[in-house]
């Protein structure tokens, strides 16, 4: 897509000003791109411009993951945080991968460590791990098989068993129990965008704005999710709203994904609780046009971790979405 394509597409969502910024960053970006045969890879709550100026696979974490394993590019520029740029080195040992800020982490990621991981498997001898891939490759290397949002519920009941440790998000852990039989043993990691969203907040919605169709993404509350109309992915989330293409929508997440969204949607009035995930905001386009220019920053991971935790991904990445991705 040309600058001026962009700039159509955002509309509203930027300033003449802001850009003049802008644009000659992308230009710049682009341009690089070529030059380094390299890919951005954009997460759905990654800003507009980044999302929509420069991605070039824009998705949930589970398609970045599975993009990342398939592309021919020589370097993958992840914006979105740590954790993703992890799972896409783990599937793409020979590329490069780059994250433009090492600080881009996650409160999921940071709830738990490997040694957790191995006291739990002491305590609960034979039973399986099954980690949300919002986690440490060192986690990852002591789960049996990772999920994301998308297959959680699948990739549980894929084992075939009656009981699963599932880490590290409590909220997620609680909706998948809503779903299926297996008895899952929960971690008290939680998402510090999602775990401030309550039901009464969403109440108040359903108050101002009749008839309004409430989505969320199930690593909120419990009580906040029995309160929405639909439950799911990012992706899940997204195809939802096409499909249905509702009058008025709250999307109960990240406050950037509506406005990726609402450029395609122009049907659709869009209620935003805008809470922004301050990780991902670390990304911006200089710092992915730095990235570009000086390769920074590296992602590696020691061979003997990455080849465990990467069986924990591939195993996953063989398994469907299903209802909710
Ligand atoms: P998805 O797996 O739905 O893309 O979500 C990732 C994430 O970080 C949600 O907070
Ligand atoms: Fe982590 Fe939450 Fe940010 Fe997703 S939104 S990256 S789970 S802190």
């Amino acid at each position: 897509m040309g600058t001026a394509q962009i700039k159509a597409l955002l509309g509203d969502q930027l300033s003449d000003l802001e850009w003049k910024v802008q644009a000659p960053l992308i230009e710049e970006i682009n341009q690089l791109k070529k030059d380094k045969n390299a890919i951005i890879l954009a997460h759905n709550y990654q800003s507009p411009i980044i999302f929509h100026g420069v991605g070039d696979i824009q998705g949930d974490s589970l398609l970045l993951a599975q993009e990342a394993q398939k592309t021919r590019a020589d370097i993958i520029v992840m914006a979105g945080v740590h954790f993703m740029a992890e799972t896409a080195k783990l599937l793409s040992p020979e590329k490069k991968v780059l994250i433009p800020d090492l600080k881009a982490g996650c409160s999921l990621a940071s709830s738990i460590t490997g040694a957790d991981v191995r006291l739990l498997k002491e305590r609960f001898p034979g039973v399986p791990v099954v980690t949300y891939v919002n986690s440490s490759a060192d986690v990852k290397a002591e789960t049996d098989v990772c999920c994301t949002s998308a297959n959680a519920v699948s990739v549980v009941e894929s084992l075939g068993v009656k009981k699963v440790i599932f880490l590290p998000d409590e909220f997620l852990g609680k909706w998948v129990a809503t779903q299926t039989d297996v008895e899952l043993i929960l971690w008290k990691g939680h998402c510090e965008v999602h775990e401030q969203f309550t039901r009464e907040e969403l109440k108040t919605f359903r108050a101002k704005y009749p008839g309004i169709h409430i989505i969320a993404h199930p690593e909120c509350p419990p009580d906040v999710l029995e309160e929405a109309d639909f439950v799911g992915s990012t992706s899940g989330m997204i195809k939802h709203l096409f499909a249905l293409k509702p009058p008025k929508v709250v999307m109960v997440t990240e406050c950037s994904m509506a406005d990726n969204v609402r450029v395609n949607l122009p049907e659709t009035e869009f209620i935003k609780p805008c809470t922004l995930c301050p990780h991902m905001q670390r990304i911006t386009l200089e710092k992915i046009r730095d990235s570009l220019k000086f390769d920074q920053y590296e992602v590696l991971i020691p061979e003997e971790l990455a080849k465990k935790a990467r069986a924990s991904v591939e195993r996953m990445i063989q398994i469907p979405r299903g209802k909710f991705g």
